[in-house]
């Protein structure tokens, strides 16, 4: 491994100690927390149609079919841990007083590891939101009208028990449902087709175009209106660091281009930052 740039991305970040720098991430960031991702060779589009699962239409035909999906990617997240990219952004974040995270994941593991400061583009898998009246409830309150979606009720369910009580289980009346129009409750991420939310996207794009510093981490950066943010970046002078197995279309434009897993490479750059302070 050639630490010359970790050394100078940690530089970098010294010098812009107090402007604001953030992070925008994508699935890769909970890979080795053993979260699929969404493209690529085992990326949950490749096994499945997003037009089946992931747009309110889908929802609206077969909501018992969309909810058993979502119960699996819960039990999954409920079962994994924060790895070591997410605890380095909850230490950068100590570091440098004016770092943001903002992701692209649902599965808000960053929360679990400790970040503060995040603004979630996609929303969040343990939240609810009612597409029919725009009730939106957030994890305590949604556990109450489903309490299927309970982290520590999802974590203790063994493979075969999951199969049994969600996959075969789970019945139409059982489905989450309004406190205020009675419609069925989906999860609260966005869907295809759904903008984001607003005051989320409105934040996320004040901070791109200020930030001195920006990293894209594990995303292939190319959902939008997300992936604006990085460009946003780079287009106001800022510089651009991309963390990511793979290349991406923002490849090219980075400053700094990093062929290697975020777990790796996101402690390193914490670590020499330390030694600079
Ligand atoms: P993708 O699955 O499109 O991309 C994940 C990226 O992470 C790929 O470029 C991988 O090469 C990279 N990667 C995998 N493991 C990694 C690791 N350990 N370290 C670093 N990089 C790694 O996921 P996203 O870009 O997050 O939207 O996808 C964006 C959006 O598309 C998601 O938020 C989701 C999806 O449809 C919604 O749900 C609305």
């Amino acid at each position: 491994m050639d630490l010359k740039p970790i050394k100078e991305v940690a530089l970098l970040l010294a010098q812009n100690r107090d402007k604001t720098i953030f992070a925008f991430s994508g699935a890769g960031l909970s890979a080795e927390s053993g979260i699929p991702t969404f493209r690529g060779k085992d990326g949950l589009w490749n096994k499945y149609d997003p037009r089946d699962l992931a747009t309110f239409e889908a929802f609206q035909e077969d909501p018992l079919k969309v909810w058993k999906w979502y119960l699996w990617r819960m039990w999954l997240i409920a079962r994994a841990n924060p790895n070591p990219a997410h605890y380095a952004l909850v230490e950068l974040e100590q570091i440098l007083p004016n770092f943001w995270h903002i992701t692209q994941n649902v599965d808000g593991l960053h929360r679990v590891a400790g970040q503060k400061k995040y603004l979630e583009l996609h929303g969040n898998i343990w939240e609810g939101k009612c597409r029919y009246c725009g009730a939106h409830y957030k994890e305590h309150e949604f556990k109450i009208i489903f309490p299927l979606a309970d982290r520590d009720y999802l974590r203790n369910l063994s493979e075969e028990k999951f199969k049994k009580e969600i996959l075969e289980g789970l019945t139409l009346e059982k489905l989450p449902r309004c406190s205020f129009c009675n419609g069925i409750v989906g999860p609260g991420v966005v869907w295809f087709g759904e903008p984001l939310p607003e005051h989320v996207l409105t934040q996320a794009f004040e901070i791109a175009k200020i930030a001195k510093v920006c990293f894209s981490i594990g995303t292939s950066a190319v959902v939008y209106p997300a992936a604006y943010l990085p460009e946003l970046c780079k287009k106001h002078g800022g510089v651009l660091i991309e963390i990511n197995l793979d290349e991406t279309p923002l490849t090219p434009v980075a400053d700094y281009s990093f062929r290697a897993s975020a777990t790796e490479i996101l402690p390193l750059i914490v670590e020499e930052l330390k030694k600079s302070l």
